[in-house]
């Protein structure tokens, strides 16, 4: 079992990072590979379409390729992803909008008919009307292009700005999230 996790918070130790690590206690004995997204060198889509052209590659050479290879060797992909103005933050929208390429691509459908399940958990500090409205819609295209199924999507409002807000009233959501990716 290969777990790939992403934290796509712009800050490493904050609660994103404390909900991964809850979701991999959940998950126990794997094969992990933990990614920092803030710590890649992924540069912004150029619009260009080369990717399309060429069935799937990208004509810029950076992490991505390596973030790709990660996800392709994942059978559980766990996303962890603050809402930043009501959206993904910045470092995933970059990520996200590179994925065009995958959209191109046959190697990830033809590797993995849809074998992959996805996780997402989500900290946000409000609780307010449609908090997630566009941050789901934004996810939901994505994880169509990573060839993935969503299991669960874990909000997680109310958190406040802090670091060390307690997420502990999420932590049996994040462990059921857990437990279907694994069934
Ligand atoms: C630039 C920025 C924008 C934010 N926008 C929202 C927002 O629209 N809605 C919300 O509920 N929280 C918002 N937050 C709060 C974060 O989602 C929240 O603090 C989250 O716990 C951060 O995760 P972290 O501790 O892993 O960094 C924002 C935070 C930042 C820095």
């Amino acid at each position: 079992m290969n777990v790939l996790a992403i934290n796509s918070s712009h800050r490493k130790e904050g609660c994103t990072k404390r909900a991964l690590d809850i979701f991999l206690e959940g998950i126990g004995e794997a094969e992990i590979v933990r990614i920092d997204l803030i710590d890649l060198d992924i540069a912004y889509c150029r619009g260009c379409m080369f990717c399309r052209q060429s069935q799937g590659s990208c004509i810029q050479k950076d992490d991505m390729q390596m973030l790709v290879d990660a996800y392709i060797a994942a059978n559980i992909i766990v996303l962890g992803a603050p809402v930043y103005y009501n959206s993904v933050t910045s470092v995933l929208k970059t990520v996200i909008d590179r994925s065009i390429a995958l959209h191109y691509s046959e190697k990830i459908k033809m590797k993995n008919p849809k074998t992959k399940k996805m996780a997402v958990l989500a900290p946000g500090a409000g609780q307010y009307n449609n908090q997630y409205r566009s941050f789901s819609d934004v996810l939901e295209f994505y994880v169509q292009d990573l060839n993935a199924e969503m299991t669960s999507f874990v909000q997680m409002p109310k958190l406040g700005l802090r670091l060390d807000a307690d997420i502990e009233p999420y932590r049996k959501d994040i462990l059921i999230a857990a437990k279907r990716c694994l069934r």
